[in-house]
């Protein structure tokens, strides 16, 4: 069992981060670790380059982000923890890679064309080949499991098209080079939505801090979100099929079902019947008990730069070791003369 699996370092990371894929991470390290396979979690920092960014900015949340997830249980002990841009074999594998990706795959993913919107000609380069970068990252370490959410889904289907086509091309047919990675994807928490628009994802990118709980939210704040969190006026259904059409208020039953690790059924057998004036607060108080303990851990390891660099030093040095063997054989299946 291989995991891999990567988190850009913009802004802070949210409740649909953790639900949706920082809570597989700490599973499938410690599935990995008790049965001999190895967990690699990433900071994405080259992918972060692919829209406009402050430099600064991005060397500050890119500290902050290997806090965040220590704190919640990514073990550096365990896990191979560092950030793309000191294990140049991802952008070395991509270049290798745009030789078999082809323009019309890359031209269908949704996630390009919902940045882009009409304005491609103006994006740049590694906006448009970024799914590419992604296949490197998760075949450079022969992934067998890549815990995402749902809205990267589509990255991890081309990551398999590009696998697979390149071990026609290249290899024998009893000896492919490439693993075909599998997304791990959590069946309640795939897609947490904003709070301030049930039909839109829960984002980094959203302008409005109320969109969205922080992990580094204090409990005042969550409180405050959740209180003000856009609702209908109806209260709770005791069936799951009557959330159907209420987006908002499903999102609330599905977020407060995946922190309990209870389904949406189940929560509406104790909460059906009531009033948001009365579920609202109850969602807030689990949330604030989830999230206080992560938060404090956050708080301790936040300044520590030196240790922070320290951990994505030694992880780092663990990649570049892990990625080689993949790598050399990408160049010589592909016939590149290295001496
Ligand atoms: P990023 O940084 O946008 O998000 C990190 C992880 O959080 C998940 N996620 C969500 N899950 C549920 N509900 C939401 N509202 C929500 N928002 C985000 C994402 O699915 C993701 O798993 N391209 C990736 C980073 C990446 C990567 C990789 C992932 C680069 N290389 C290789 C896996 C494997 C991204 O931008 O994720």
């Amino acid at each position: 069992m291989r995991v891999v699996s990567g988190i850009q370092p913009t802004g802070k990371p949210h409740l649909g981060n953790y639900l949706g894929a920082i809570v597989n991470y700490v599973k499938l390290q410690d599935e990995a670790h008790a049965n001999g396979g190895q967990c690699f979690i990433f900071l994405a920092d080259l992918h972060a380059i692919s829209q406009p960014h402050d430099p600064a900015e991005l060397t500050q949340n890119t500290r902050e982000m290997v806090a965040t997830l220590v704190a919640c249980g990514v073990d550096p002990a365990k896990t191979v923890l560092f950030n793309q841009a000191q294990v140049p074999a991802h952008a070395e594998l991509q270049w290798l890679l745009n030789g078999t990706a082809r323009m019309g795959w890359l031209n269908r993913m949704t996630q390009w064309k919902d940045k882009a919107g009409k304005n491609r000609e103006g994006q740049s380069v590694a906006l448009f080949t970024y799914p590419v970068l992604q296949a490197a990252d998760v075949l450079l370490y022969q992934a067998t499991h890549v815990p995402v959410g749902e809205d990267q889904k589509q990255h991890l289907e081309l990551a398999r098209d590009i696998a697979q086509k390149f071990n026609n091309d290249f290899c024998a047919e009893d000896a492919p080079l490439f693993t075909l990675p599998e997304p791990y994807i959590p069946p309640a928490a795939a897609r947490i939505m904003s709070l301030r628009d049930g039909t839109a994802k829960m984002s980094k990118s959203d302008p409005s801090e109320m969109s969205r709980i922080s992990l580094t939210d204090d409990a005042d704040t969550i409180m405050k979100k959740i209180k003000k969190a856009k609702t209908d006026a109806e209260p709770l259904p005791s069936e799951e099929k009557d959330l159907e059409p209420r987006a908002e208020a499903r999102n609330l039953v599905g977020i407060y079902g995946a922190l309990t690790g209870k389904s949406a059924q189940e929560v509406l057998d104790e909460h059906g019947g009531q009033g948001f004036g009365v579920f609202k607060p109850a969602l807030g108080e689990v949330l604030v008990e989830t999230l206080a303990p992560i938060n404090a851990r956050f708080l301790d390891l936040k300044d520590d730069q030196e240790a922070l660099d320290a951990i994505l030093a030694r992880g780092a040095a663990r990649a570049r070791e892990q990625g080689l063997p993949t790598l050399d054989a990408t160049y010589n299946a592909m016939g590149l003369v290295r001496g």
